[in-house]
């Protein structure tokens, strides 16, 4: 089979590895890629969000299965346009991925198929949004309805502070037309974990449990990031939890988006809040999480190629997924100012070194090629990916590969882990 990845960070390269695997991959090919993923496969250069582009490469190359890895070209309609045509990808329809790009959509679908989220209404008029946060009183969260590259929900712990976010969305129009309705939702205390399920529109077959570490600096402070770290499995999800997620959670939203009329197929992210045990919504997203899809991947024994060729077909089968006992760690490495501005073109060392130690796969996100030199150009630059038979071991694999790996000004954190420890 010739298969192309379409992406280029760390959870593309995760992908990439992963396919290029698989005894059915007879060429591989991603688009655009990165040094990394060069290693596996060959890179073309054409940005993900030219779909046009994509579409001729596909036809001339007789591609036979599409894997969307960001969340754009999705939004985009790349799977309406490569189906119409003819060709088999993985990813949801424009009308399905509407269950990341419109958190109305989302809490709305919630509501109707008593899938347990945040309590919420929906506003387009800031006043009447100002009186329902009032009535309702602090902490509370307002998120823009649309896409607003991840910064469009406040967490606000005062009231003050959640007039001052509606404002910034309804009034000065920071997220433009993502922000001219809003949610306002309850705010929910617990624990974040990732949950995964491969699905075609109809069956479902979930991943193991993971968790993202979301915030840039150690112990949970800071600005949000894309994710800083992330391991596999959570001890937080314990296995009857997970048995309640699938049931409660993920096939009610899998029957209910074909109740829709969008049936969504493609790999189904749910983010979830626990408490005292029981699982809510926070969010969905219509892609692989990244860096989740690093330590979920390295940890995935079954081959994923029938996998992804299965959900694009419509013909997935509810067999369990087969995973490795070991557990996995994935230490994001970025660069000075991320998430805000950061710098670019500082070369990495020590890539090699790191490559040569056993159970440790360095993934490449922000990273480009420079006169022969691997060179920063992102803000995540490397998830560097350790495997051990328990957390702990993977914690010390991960770091003693970031001990090998330097460039002027990376930043990480150290504690990457330390709350599935905290609970084993
Ligand atoms: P979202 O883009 O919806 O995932 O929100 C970004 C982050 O805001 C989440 O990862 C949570 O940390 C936080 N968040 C969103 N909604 C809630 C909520 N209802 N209660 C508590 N935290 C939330
Ligand atoms: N790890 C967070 C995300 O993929 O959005």
């Amino acid at each position: 089979m010739k298969i192309l990845v379409v992406g280029g960070g760390g959870r593309e390269h995760a992908l990439v590895w992963k396919i290029a695997q698989s005894p059915f991959v007879e060429k591989l090919y991603c688009a655009p890629g990165n040094p990394g993923i060069a290693q596996h496969a060959e890179c073309v250069d054409i940005a993900v969000d030219d779909i046009e582009g994509l579409l001729g490469f596909v036809r001339t190359k007789e591609i036979d299965l599409t894997v969307v890895g960001p969340e754009l070209p999705l939004t985009l309609g790349i799977v309406d346009t490569f189906t119409k045509e003819g060709f088999a990808a993985f990813g949801p329809t424009r009308s399905a991925a509407r269950i990341e790009g419109s958190k109305e959509f989302a809490k709305d679908l919630m509501a109707r198929y008593g899938i347990p989220t945040a309590a919420y209404r929906t506003f387009s008029d800031r006043d009447a949004a100002v009186a329902y946060i009032r009535e309702q009183g602090a902490p509370i969260v307002v998120k823009a309805d649309g896409l607003a590259a991840g910064k469009g929900v406040a967490v606000a712990e005062t009231v003050e502070e959640a007039v001052a976010a509606v404002d910034q969305m309804m009034v000065e129009g920071v997220f433009g037309d993502a922000g001219s309705r809003i949610v306002v939702e309850e705010f929910m205390f617990g624990e974040e974990a990732s949950f995964f399920a491969f699905t075609d529109g109809k069956n479902i077959l979930p991943l193991a449990s993971s968790q993202d570490h979301k915030r840039i600096f150690d112990g949970d402070r800071g600005p949000n990031t894309g994710g800083m770290g992330a391991y596999s499995p959570a001890p937080v999800i314990t296995e009857p939890l997970h048995d309640e997620i699938v049931e409660t959670i993920v096939r009610p939203t899998v029957e209910g988006m074909a109740g829709e009329g969008c049936p969504y197929a493609g790999i189904l992210y749910i983010g979830l809040m626990i408490s005292e045990g029981k699982a809510r919504v926070v969010e969905f997203n219509a892609r692989f999480g990244d860096p989740e899809a690093q330590p979920l991947l390295v940890r995935l024994k079954s081959d994923i190629v029938p996998v992804l060729m299965a959900c694009a077909r419509g013909e997935l089968k509810e067999d369990a997924l087969q995973w490795h006992d070991k557990s996995a760690v994935c230490v994001v490495m970025a660069s000075a100012g991320y998430p805000g501005d950061y710098e670019k073109g500082r070369e990495i060392r020590g890539l090699e070194e790191a490559a040569a130690l056993e159970d440790l796969v360095v993934f490449h996100a922000g990273t480009e090629e420079k006169e022969g030199r691997v060179v920063t150009s992102g803000g995540r630059v490397l998830g560097v990916t350790g495997l051990g038979v328990s957390v702990a071991e993977a914690i010390d694999q991960a770091y003693k590969g970031v001990d090998r790996i330097s460039w002027e000004g990376v930043v990480y954190r150290k504690d990457i882990g330390q709350k599935a420890l905290n609970r084993s």
